[in-house]
């Protein structure tokens, strides 16, 4: 090895060791008699010190010719230092080096490889080895790897086997467009990659193996945003005889294990609640249950008074922020204007400020008196010093839009610490959804999650109305994870399909594998899969999933390190019959 030590271990026990190190040149200080080294690898930084009298000339002249970020080489005895550093757990001591040698040269990086760095997000990415040198960067990915780590250690234990399946595969119905990959050998026909292994788990039930996961590379191509990669990464898990009680027990189980090892933290019992109510109290199926401000619906208080914007809406629905009540109308203003952004699409916002006297203010009072707002008030709970704000229209849409409303003040107040952690459950998700566009049914989780038995009646009568036996886990307002139990018997799969609007050629075209496996003897079975990414970024505290994957894609879906997509080259075109097709 080439070295003895690394730049994070040595401490004022060791003095006078000789030992060797290398790394990266951090910072050369040089003071003319004295100059100091920081050296850097993965593990921390050791200051190197020479001085005049003690070190070489040589020392010197090499010490001189470093730039940042140059390779070196150092032996030396380690030495206590005069004005120590209790910032760093190598402050105490200093190397005295009797060899420098530069293992390889450097340009000057384009960025400072600091904690704090001066370059902008497209110039990190397109140097990412240089970024991740860089500690929090480091830091997201040691996390990254305890939590897969943690994550092996308890499927393992739970008797789960970890099974990989193929990447090359044909496409599965997940709401998202498939990546496909061309087949040379196949002329005209494509691969895709799955945008998860869900087919296969279910087959591997069939097969007998019970407890399945697998840490696992997903694709979808779907518009990015800060919590979305085209390419990301699942905890899939599947188990056979079991019903959605068992699977919520295991992944909770899962979760407050991650929480302990991870972070350190008891992971208190995480409540559940069904998906009716999260979208009725919070407009959400992933409700941020940090703090309250549930939703208050006054449309009953609220028509016929003459204000023809309720009095034409089919909801009127408020929320409760808590000593706002000092919102200065031109704060009222831009939060208006805030909540009119397309983005949003609210018409407009009302207001009411509760005064310390407990009479309320609003900017509808034209049309209602006193006593109605003190009926708004009393409707949802209002203290002195609160602010209630408002929104109606269409049930779907207000509520939407009162959902984006909540987080906003709740991040305003203050209210959504990433230290605090609040794990969700939402249950029974509507099993399917209509698309207007498209005039028909869509599985709102997948086409082979199971109806709830006591709802397989309405089917046929009244699709919109059958819950599905499907779950969500949602942390701190984010879906960390899905699954469903699922259909394991043909005729009610078959069924499915015909909902769903595929002819039986179609459904068995795309899916008379699992079909016809079903056949065999298909055990019971459900599952769920966690958003990796996700889960790591929650831990560390941050929005973004980017930064806890080691070589992301922009928002535009490219890699602007490798610099692809990109262009191939004719011939290869020509043996993947690809221009030949058009
Ligand atoms: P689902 O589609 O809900 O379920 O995905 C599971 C979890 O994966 C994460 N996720 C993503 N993370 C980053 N980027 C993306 N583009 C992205 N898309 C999804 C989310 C989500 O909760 N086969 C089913 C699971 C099952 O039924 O067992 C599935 O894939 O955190």
């Amino acid at each position: 090895m080439l070295r003895s030590n690394t730049c994070g271990e040595l401490r004022l026990t060791d003095a006078s060791k000789t030992v060797t190190l290398a790394g990266w040149v951090q910072t050369v200080r040089d003071k003319g008699g004295v100059l100091w080294i920081d050296l850097r690898d993965r593990y921390g930084i050791t200051q190197l010190i020479l001085e005049e009298g003690v070190s070489s000339a040589d020392l010197f002249s090499t010490a001189r010719s470093l730039g940042r970020e140059f390779v070196l080489q150092v032996t030396g005895e380690v030495v206590e230092r005069n004005s120590k550093n209790p910032n760093i757990p190598t402050g105490e001591i200093e190397i005295r080096p009797t060899t420098l040698t530069v293992l390889n040269s450097a340009k000057v990086p384009p960025f400072k490889i600091d904690d704090e760095t001066d370059g902008g997000d497209d110039l990190r990415m397109k140097y990412r080895y240089l970024d991740l040198r860089r500690n929090p960067v480091r830091r997201n990915l040691e996390l990254r790897h305890r939590v897969a780590q943690a994550t092996r250690r308890y499927m393992d234990e739970q008797a789960f086997i970890e099974v990989e399946t193929p990447v090359l595969i044909k496409s599965t119905p997940e709401g998202a467009r498939d990546f496909v990959v061309p087949s040379r050998m196949n002329p005209g026909e494509f691969y895709a990659l799955p945008q998860s292994p869900q087919t296969f788990k279910q087959l591997l039930m069939v097969s007998g193996f019970d407890r399945y996961f697998q840490i696992v590379k997903c694709f979808r191509d779907e518009d990015l945003r800060a919590d979305r990669q085209p390419e990301f990464t699942q905890i899939d898990c599947e188990m056979s005889f079991v019903e959605q009680e068992d699977i919520l027990q295991m992944f909770e189980g899962l979760v407050r294990h991650l929480f302990k090892a991870v972070k350190g933290l008891d992971l208190a019992e995480v409540p559940r609640m069904t998906y009716a109510d999260a979208m009725k109290l919070y407009g959400s199926d992933k409700p941020d249950i940090r703090f309250g401000m549930q939703f208050v619906e006054l449309t009953d208080l609220a028509k016929g008074k003459g204000f023809p914007v309720f009095d034409s809406a089919e909801l009127v629905v408020g929320i409760n922020v808590p000593g706002a009540a000092e919102y200065t109308r031109k704060q009222l203003d831009e939060l208006t204007e805030w909540l009119k952004r397309p983005q949003i699409g609210a018409k407009g916002l009302i207001y009411a400020r509760v005064n310390a006297d407990g009479s309320v203010k609003s900017s509808v009072d034209k049309f209602y008196s006193p006593d109605d707002l003190a009926a708004w008030a009393s409707a949802m709970d209002s203290k002195p010093g609160d602010l209630i704000l408002v929104l109606s229209g269409e049930a779907d849409k207000a509520r939407k839009q009162l959902n984006e409303l909540r987080l906003e003040m709740g991040t305003r107040l203050g209210l959504r610490n990433p230290d605090d952690y609040k794990v969700l459950w939402v249950l029974d998700f509507p099993l399917l959804e209509y698309g207007e566009e498209e005039a028909r049914w869509f599985a709102m989780h997948h086409p082979f999650t199971s109806p709830k038995p006591e709802d397989i009646a309405l089917l046929d009568t009244n699709p919109g109305a059958v819950r599905a036996n499907a779950y969500d886990m949602v942390i701190n307002g984010t879906e960390v994870g899905g699954g469903s139990i699922r259909i394991f018997n043909r005729e009610l799969q078959a069924r499915m399909f015909s909902l769903l609007g595929f002819s039986d050629e179609e459904a068995k075209a795309q899916f008379g594998f699992l079909m016809d496996a079903f056949e065999y003897g298909a055990p019971p079975h459900g599952g769920i899969a966690f958003g990796f990414d996700r889960l790591c970024s929650l831990f560390g505290g941050a929005d973004s999933i980017r930064d806890f994957i080691a070589f992301p894609k922009n928002n535009s879906g490219r890699d602007v390190m490798i610099d692809s997509p990109s262009v191939i080259a004719n011939k290869q075109l020509d043996e993947l019959k690809i221009r030949t097709m058009v």
